[in-house]
């Protein structure tokens, strides 16, 4: 039972084990940091988010196409985005017990003072001079702080004499493969700007995480847009993609009050960027990062243009005029969206003296399984009329067969994995072919007859 604030991702996390939704990364091994696997009721909730927002973002818009770009690229990809030179971390090791911290959260975390941007000399001296101590093993003995870049690199292939090899980035954004296709998508899609390309997949970042869960990993899943834009007016576009995204947690049913935006100054801006707005959301280890809007200006396309010493341009069909679009990127992180969905859904509800029940209160859409059948007994032929129901449903919606223990207990675990529906076949239902229909947020148990149990649940889904 949750005692405190801090106390929730605890229960999340356990919760997330206990009933396949999250397991640690090669635990039979110990363990892999920074890692973890979606287990079976994981993969069918971050299957129906990307589903969700594919749904939302390419298919019923006409002015947005699709692309699955590779993880590796060319490597002067990465040159020209400017990841090779600037995309690291400061990080510092404790010379006593080898832990390796990020300077910034390590200053951070004990003196609340941001140095994002100081240079590596001061940023070693303020951890010198305020003897800083371990938080692993409490000794005072940093080495200087260093850069280290958080692409991932693989070799590529050798030359033929063996000696040299060529250096592959893990992509550590999916964004860069809609920048480098851009002409390619213009050539074949005839599609005129304003318009975007969505992309979502794997990207990895080598990572020194505080460990908060899922929130930090070093492999996720982003699901990015690339919106195209001419090189003025990009105001009103960026204004839009914010509302655009608030609609979004609107529709996955994120609590306006548990979200905020965050305004990066001026001088803290990715190299890339001229504006860009995270939209926060109140985990329960305080505001982080949920998605990002940035306004990319021309920076990728006349970088990729410059280093690949191709024309990249874009022919106004009407004026003829040939420009280098802007670009606007709403960009979302799978593993943030459910863990935010996890936090925000979890509840503990006391119902009577030592009862308490764990429920996820997930929208129907996004749960793991829509409808859970159960026999009340496995005897008097009503399994094999539960198991005929399950199959009339499964084709409509991810069903859950259960027939073991006690028929209270098989409720509360679909409580858990946040099913919205259950079905109870007992033996009313072999005198007048009607089912119980328990709902999960209510509780509520309604008599619905077998024939129409499909039509009634595609209607419950529909109006949430
Ligand atoms: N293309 C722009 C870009 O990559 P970002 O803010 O670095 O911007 C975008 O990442 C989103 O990806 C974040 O808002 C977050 O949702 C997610 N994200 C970034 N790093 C992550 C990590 N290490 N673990 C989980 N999600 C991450």
């Amino acid at each position: 039972m949750t005692s405190s604030i801090q106390d929730k991702l605890k229960d999340i996390v356990a919760l997330a084990k206990r009933r396949g939704f999250v397991y640690p990364c090669s635990e039979i091994y110990g363990g892999f940091a920074n890692s973890y696997s979606f287990g079976p009721y994981g993969a069918l909730l971050k299957k129906n988010i990307k589903d969700a927002w594919w749904r939302t973002f390419t298919q019923l818009r006409s002015d947005m196409v699709g692309l699955d770009g590779p993880i590796l690229l060319h490597p002067k990809v990465w040159e020209a985005s400017g990841h090779v030179a600037g995309f690291h971390d400061a990080l510092v090791d404790c010379k006593s017990c080898k832990s390796r911290f990020r300077a910034d959260h390590l200053i951070e975390n004990a003196l609340h003072r941001e140095v994002e941007g100081l240079p590596l000399s001061e940023v070693t001296a303020i951890i010198h001079d305020n003897k800083i101590p371990c938080p692993k093993c409490k000794a005072v003995d940093w080495t200087d702080a260093r850069q280290f870049n958080l692409m991932f690199h693989t070799p590529l292939k050798k030359t033929k004499n063996g000696e040299e090899e060529e250096i592959a980035y893990l992509r550590p954004e999916t964004a860069q493969a809609i920048f480098i296709d851009f002409k390619n998508i213009i050539d074949t899609m005839r599609k005129r700007v304003p318009f975007g390309v969505a992309q979502m997949g794997k990207a990895f970042r080598n990572e020194i995480t505080p460990g908060n869960f899922i929130f930090r990993v070093i492999e996720f899943e982003q699901m990015e847009i690339e919106y195209f834009i001419p090189p003025t007016g990009w105001e009103s576009h960026f204004e839009q993609w914010l509302a655009t995204m608030k609609e979004w947690c609107r529709l996955i049913g994120l609590k306006e009050e548990k979200l905020k935006l965050y305004e990066h100054p001026q001088d803290k801006l990715s190299h890339y960027s001229k504006r860009t707005v995270d939209i926060l959301y109140e985990f329960p280890f305080g505001w982080s990062e949920l998605y990002g809007l940035a306004y990319r200006t021309d920076f990728d396309l006349k970088q990729h243009a410059e280093h690949s010493k191709t024309k990249i341009l874009y022919t106004d069909p009407e004026t003829q005029e040939k420009y280098v679009p802007h670009v606007i990127e709403p960009t979302f992180g799978v593993e943030r969206t459910f863990l935010a969905l996890l936090c925000q859904s979890y509840e503990e509800q006391t119902l009577g003296e030592g009862d308490v029940r764990t429920v996820l209160h997930l929208p129907p859409t996004l749960a793991p399984i829509k409808v859970a059948v159960f026999p009340l007994m496995r005897k008097d032929g009503l399994a094999e009329i539960a198991d005929a129901i399950f199959k009339a449903l499964s084709p409509h919606f991810q069903a859950e067969y259960d027939e073991g223990g006690a028929i209270g207990k098989r409720y509360r675990r679909q409580d858990e994995i946040g099913t919205p529906f259950c079905v109870t076949i007992d033996y009313q239902t072999k005198e007048d072919g009607t089912v119980t229909l328990r709902h999960r947020d209510s509780m509520k148990q309604e008599r619905v007859h077998k024939d129409e149990l499909l039509t009634v649940i595609k209607n419950l889904m529909q109006t949430g």
